[in-house]
């Protein structure tokens, strides 16, 4: 770990009124939270975005709670100096507060998660609530949020009328109010980010929400340049993994065919 502060849920809410930007990334294995962590990243989310840039699925859906926890672990296992967040997936807590409260618990106790995301507004209160009871931090994610994509018809910007608007401003009230220590506010004009993040006391994360957010997250893949994919138009790429990636392969496999790789070691 490196040589700075454990950063947790508590000190995470205490960057806001300190005005501190919050500065997060996804993570979903040892080596790639390790180098995040260096670089001083204050929370890593191992977010359900792995379902599409890890397993390959067309959408967050899929992805079961055994591979977000086995995941999650992954990321524990770098003992960053940045909180860890784990994702729950579809259908890990959406069925009943029972089962909202067990797989936040197994996140933490198999996962070494140190707080988990739900999405949703008030209609999930009353399981954040019970979360919470549990001792585990929950970090909220409301406006585009992938695991109702059926229900929303598709990755839409949201917020775009007084009436989204004001539902909005009443969910990230009440997620406050329950007693998340932050939410991602996800595609949604950057006027109202800036309105939502100056109408609650606890961080606001954006995610194409406007430069107004107390801190933003991108998934890591897309702003180092890992995907094979669409990248959403708010990303800014720091980096282009994928040609170092295809060039060091294409390397390889020239010198093994030419015989150019190995070279003999007298050594053994
Ligand atoms: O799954 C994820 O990576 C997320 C972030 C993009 C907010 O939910």
């Amino acid at each position: 770990m490196m040589d700075r502060k454990k950063r947790t849920a508590p000190s995470i809410t205490a960057m806001k009124k300190a005005g501190e930007k919050i500065a997060v990334l996804t993570a979903y294995d040892f080596t790639t939270a390790r180098l995040l962590d260096e670089a001083g990243v204050d929370v890593l989310l191992v977010g359900d975005s792995a379902a599409m840039v890890v397993l390959g699925y067309e959408n967050t859906l899929p992805v079961s709670l055994d591979a977000m926890i086995l995941l999650t672990a992954a990321v524990s296992r770098a003992r960053p100096a940045a909180l860890v967040v784990g994702d729950m997936p579809f259908m890990s807590y959406q069925a009943s507060i029972a089962d909202a409260v067990r797989s936040a618990g197994r996140m933490v106790k198999e996962g070494g998660g140190e707080a988990v995301k739900l999405e949703g507004g008030r209609k999930i209160v009353p399981k954040i609530t019970a979360v919470l009871e549990a001792g585990i931090p929950v970090m909220g994610h409301i406006g585009l949020t992938p695991q109702s994509i059926h229900e929303l018809g598709g990755y839409r910007v949201q917020g775009r009328n007084d009436e989204a608007r004001d539902r909005l401003m009443d969910d990230a009230t009440a997620l406050a109010e329950a007693g998340c220590f932050s939410i991602v506010l996800e595609a949604i004009p950057w006027q109202l980010g800036k309105e939502l993040s100056e109408a609650i006391p606890i961080p606001t994360i954006g995610i194409g929400a406007g430069p107004h957010c107390d801190g933003q997250v991108l998934v890591v893949n897309d702003i180092v340049g890992y995907v094979t994919g669409r990248v959403p138009k708010f990303v800014r790429s720091y980096g282009d993994t994928k040609s170092v990636v295809a060039d060091a392969a294409e390397g390889f496999v020239k010198d093994v065919k030419s015989g150019e790789y190995p070279s003999i070691d007298e050594s053994y």
